[in-house]
């Protein structure tokens, strides 16, 4: 994670909760949450009753002032990578605004090798003010054990501790354990990121060969890819192969002729539905 300086740590129930959870915990008042972006950063936001402004990754376009800010990378749904400078640019936006800046990284594990920096990499040692959240249901495929953690300002890890006590959300302790025991071990992430890179290949291909074209989608477990079309038009044609993908609008309006297809699945369904896919074009 390359963290330095002065921080701390505090497990969570799974990186839901921190992030359905932070807005309210924190009283924000205002939220950005990027325009394409997993659903629940929306919902901690509606969950605190704050105003909420949807952002690209340029933190020169953000409004001047927000109380909280969530970036995401790798993110999902479009498995894009943010640059160095992208979150630098978002940290002096956090410091100059006096905002929390919330950085999910929960796909940070699989970037196929390209750079992808922590945020508290780019806060060389000053962590004022900023949160990175990991999970180890990614990681390393605990996503039963809800099993996750947030490490950064220690003043502000302080105060979410005493507020989630008085909630009831403490990590059970054989779970701590086990995050303990897979946290100190790498050759099965690195097994399992092998495998979804492996599968981003073989259906990538196949989209390709289908018209679609990829965007993104460099690291983290899915492809994030249009046929100019309607989101709902690409799931039917792929629900017509047998196929589950999900509409891009689930993640926002400007999701909606994208759709989001997850490589979660078993390595025998990936080449199947890949060969389905080259088949129906032929
Ligand atoms: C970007 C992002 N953050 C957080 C989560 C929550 O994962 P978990 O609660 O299993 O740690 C997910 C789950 O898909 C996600 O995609």
């Amino acid at each position: 994670m390359g963290a330095s300086g002065d921080f701390d740590v505090l497990p969570t129930i799974g990186s839901k909760e921190l992030v359905a959870l932070l807005a309210y915990m924190l009283e924000a008042k205002s939220v950005l949450i990027p325009e394409i972006a997993y659903p629940t950063y929306r919902v901690g936001a509606i969950l605190a009753g704050a105003e909420i402004c949807e952002v690209e990754i340029d933190a020169s376009t953000w409004p001047e002032r927000a109380d909280l800010a969530w970036i995401n990378s790798p993110s999902n749904p479009t498995g894009r990578i943010h640059s160095k400078e992208e979150l630098e640019a978002c940290l002096i936006w956090a410091r100059k605004s006096g905002a929390t800046l919330a950085s999910d990284e929960c796909y940070l594990p699989f970037t196929n090798g390209i750079q992808a920096p922590s945020i508290l990499a780019i806060a060389i040692g000053d962590n004022t003010g900023v949160l990175a959240v990991h999970s180890l249901s990614k990681r390393s495929n605990m996503a039963g054990y809800r099993g996750a953690f947030i490490a950064g300002d220690s003043k502000l890890i302080a105060q979410l501790l005493e507020i989630r006590k008085h909630m009831g959300m403490m990590l059970p302790m054989p779970i701590q354990r086990s995050m303990a025991v897979a946290l100190s071990e790498q050759s099965h992430v690195d097994k399992q990121a092998g495998r979804y890179r492996a599968r981003r290949d073989r259906l990538a291909t196949a989209l390709n060969n289908a018209g679609f074209k990829i965007e993104f989608s460099k690291a983290g477990l899915y492809i994030w890819c249009s046929r100019d079309e309607k989101d709902w038009d690409s799931v039917a044609w792929f629900a017509g192969l047998g196929i589950l993908v999900t509409p891009g609008s689930f993640y926002g309006a400007k999701g909606s002729n994208h759709v989001r297809i997850a490589l979660t699945a078993s390595d025998e369904d990936i080449s199947s539905a890949a060969q389905r896919i080259n088949q129906c074009i032929k």
